[in-house]
């Protein structure tokens, strides 16, 4: 079985590939050599965002790769602090500058924030509509979205995002936000994939991964894939960027599947915040 990553079509007609890389918390020092590294491996997604400090090395990565623009499917995010239209505006122009791109292929807004802004995301939504109309970004979606948000967006916008990227991982199956998506064609992406490393020595995946020949960290992306979910786990490791990047060459039946999504903790199983109340707004 040849490993190669399918594309997941996306509502607006695009595509993205199933499996990415991602770049939370790389050092920007060390940001360009990790994703020259995926790149070569044969990663064509890159996950970033203003708040990680490292859009600019990541362009910089793509560019010192010999590879086309074109080739390289690109995400990034709007920070917290710039929800107002004026404001998102500007920093969407500071992300394609530090990129030095003049589209990116996926322009998310990071957080909903429901509790500042006056409780309106909808503004920034529509904001993030002219960067799609305007063909900077070819695709707009959210991130950390739960579903009324997405049911105020379904009824105050005019686009429907092309993705919604969340925490999901087997302790926090996050099924309900996944399900909304699933039946109004929005993709999810799924962010802490292998829940920062927390599930690698579960039992239950261990086991799974003795049966099938495969590390813990392939058999917890297989999951992901067979579930259908975009993921682009994180690593500054070379060995485990080409680890995580082969895993579209074996499958797991219905019973390992289950197994794993047995494993779903609930509220408790999240590593990072809740988006209901999370309202971070970096100094
Ligand atoms: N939208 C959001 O709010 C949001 C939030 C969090 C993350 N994200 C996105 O999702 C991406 C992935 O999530 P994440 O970075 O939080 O966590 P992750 O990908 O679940 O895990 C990364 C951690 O696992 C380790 N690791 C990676 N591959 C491994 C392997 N094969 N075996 C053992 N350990 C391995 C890495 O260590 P080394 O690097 O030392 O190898 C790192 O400590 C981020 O980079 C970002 O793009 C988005």
């Amino acid at each position: 079985m040849a490993n190669t990553v399918p594309d997941i079509s996306l509502n607006d007609g695009n595509t993205i590939p199933q499996l990415g890389f991602g770049v939370f918390q790389i050092e920007p020092k060390d940001t360009a050599e990790a994703v020259g590294r995926a790149l070569e491996i044969g990663y064509r997604h890159i996950d970033t965002a203003e708040m990680y400090g490292n859009e600019a090395e990541v362009g910089e990565g793509i560019r010192a790769s010999g590879l086309d623009r074109s080739e390289v499917f690109v995400t990034s995010k709007l920070n917290n602090g710039f929800h107002r239209p004026e404001d998102a505006r500007r920093a969407f122009e500071s992300t394609l500058a530090a990129l030095k791109t003049d589209y990116v292929d996926l322009f998310l807004i990071h957080w909903p924030l429901p509790t500042r802004y006056d409780g309106d995301f909808v503004s920034t939504w529509k904001t993030l509509e002219e960067f799609q109309r305007d063909g900077r970004a070819r695709s707009i979606g959210v991130s950390n979205f739960q579903v009324p948000h997405l049911e105020r967006l379904a009824a105050e916008a005019d686009v429907v995002p092309a993705v919604n990227q969340i925490e999901v991982h087997p302790y926090f199956t996050n099924e309900q936000v996944r399900a909304y998506g699933n039946t109004h064609g929005i993709p999810t992406e799924a962010w802490s994939p292998i829940a920062q490393g927390r599930v690698l020595d579960d039992p239950t995946v261990v086991d799974i991964a003795e049966q099938v020949g495969r590390t813990p960290a392939q058999v917890v992306l297989r999951w992901h894939v067979q579930r259908g979910d975009i993921v682009f786990p994180k690593s500054t490791t070379p060995k485990r960027i080409e680890e995580n990047f082969r895993i579209f060459d074996f499958t797991l039946d219905d019973t390992a599947m289950e197994r794993i999504s047995g494993l779903d903790k609930g509220e408790p199983g999240r590593t990072g915040p809740n988006p209901d109340v999370f309202d971070y707004i970096p100094a």
